[in-house]
């Protein structure tokens, strides 16, 4: 099929219109192209395809700096063949556009680059190679088990020994994890960080992050907060620094993140680390609180836990999301409750790929 492109959506794609009306999902193109398309899935409501030949190139397309990406390839990257700022706009695009469908909030959008990312490559402090049965090491394809073989990943950290992992053999392996570890300071502070727990994965990214949540937190020395999903504690750091009187309580669901955080800040004495999931602790534990800081998992918050924080009566809550569906969900959850959206930044955390981050910062009208 030949289409004309139309405008960019959530997830890597663009979207055009096959002759029989349905929705296309195109991958490896850009709004306004014209390209020829082999179909990747079918369904009875839509299509899945991959730009195989373009016809009418965007003026923002580039030749893609990795030589795995591209269709049927490796499926790590959604816009390896879009120049860096234009990807940033794309990623703008769709935030606002969730925002306004979702949350019924017309807001421009700016993502901004994690300072010091120049060429959006060698971000990547962490990665899972995938190991096939015949033992070669490689990345998945998109939406796929098979996996392509790759001789270095563009995205990785240069420290990362990617090029001698792929060279070797892995029998009876199904990957291989690869960690920079010396990349886990922020906010002045050295991160133990568990195996397996959560840890921001672009060098810059946590301290980005921490900078935009105490802005937005804007905390007093006697505020009492929370930091729902608080990870290893980063941003639980970030508020007891700054209510040296008031007391920060983190709640974390893994045992092993939980302990960390504890060792993590063991020299803050106005901060309690909860183990336990956010949506039964608040419950129990019914807090009140003066700033809540959230920072779920890709599927946000839900009902049950935007109740709770409305229950606790902030005059302040800072939603930091890696899916800005779910947070569009969520802003509008906490909208029922008299939260508005009084500000967001968004950031380029993962170049290359379609994924952004967002911090929001919602504020209670009738405090
Ligand atoms: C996106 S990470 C955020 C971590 C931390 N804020 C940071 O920046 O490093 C989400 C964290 O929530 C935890 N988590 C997931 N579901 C949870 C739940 N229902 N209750 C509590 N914690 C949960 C995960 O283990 C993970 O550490």
């Amino acid at each position: 099929m030949i289409l004309d492109v139309g405008a960019v959506g959530h997830g890597g794609i663009c979207i055009a219109h096959a002759p029989d009306g349905r929705a296309v999902f195109v991958r490896h193109a850009l709004p306004g192209e014209r390209v020829e398309v082999t179909v990747t899935e079918e369904r009875p409501s839509y299509l899945r395809a991959d730009a195989v030949d373009v016809l009418r190139p965007s003026p923002h397309r580039v030749q893609p700096p990795c030589p795995w990406a591209g269709p049927g390839r490796c499926g790590g990257c959604d816009w390896q063949h879009v120049a860096l700022d234009e990807q940033r706009q794309l990623k703008a695009t769709v935030v606002a556009d969730q925002l306004r469908r979702i949350a019924g909030i017309d807001r421009h959008v700016e993502v901004e680059a994690v300072p010091g990312d120049a060429a959006g490559l060698g971000w990547r402090t962490r990665i899972r190679l995938a190991v096939g049965p015949d033992g070669v090491a490689g990345l998945h394809r998109h939406r796929s088990h098979e996996i392509e073989p790759i001789g270095e990943c563009l995205i990785a950290h240069p420290e990362l020994p990617v090029a001698s992992v792929v060279s070797q053999r892995w029998p009876d392996v199904d990957g291989v994890d690869l960690t920079v570890s010396d990349a886990e300071t922020a906010v002045g502070r050295t991160w133990r960080i568990p195996q397996g727990g959560f840890w921001q994965v672009h060098p810059g990214a946590p301290q980005a992050l921490a900078d935009a949540v105490a802005e937005y937190a804007d905390v007093d020395a006697s505020d009492s907060c929370l930091d729902l999903y608080c990870g290893v504690g980063l941003f639980t750091a970030v508020l007891a620094a700054r209510a040296p009187s008031g007391r920060v309580i983190g709640v974390e669901s893994s045992a092993a993140a939980a302990a960390a955080a504890r060792s993590n800040l063991a020299d803050l004495g106005n901060v309690t680390i909860h183990t336990g999931r956010v949506d039964r602790w608040l419950v129990r534990a019914k807090p009140r609180a003066d700033v809540v800081v959230l920072d779920p998992p890709r599927k946000g918050a839900g009902r049950a836990v935007v109740d709770g924080i409305a229950a606790t009566a902030a005059r302040r809550v800072v939603h930091v999301a890696c899916d800005p569906s779910a947070l569009a969900r969520d802003i509008s959850l906490l909208s029922d409750h008299g939260y508005r959206l009084e500000a967001m930044r968004a950031f380029d955390l993962f170049p290359m790929t379609a994924h952004v981050e967002c911090v929001a910062l919602l504020v209670n009208g009738s405090r």
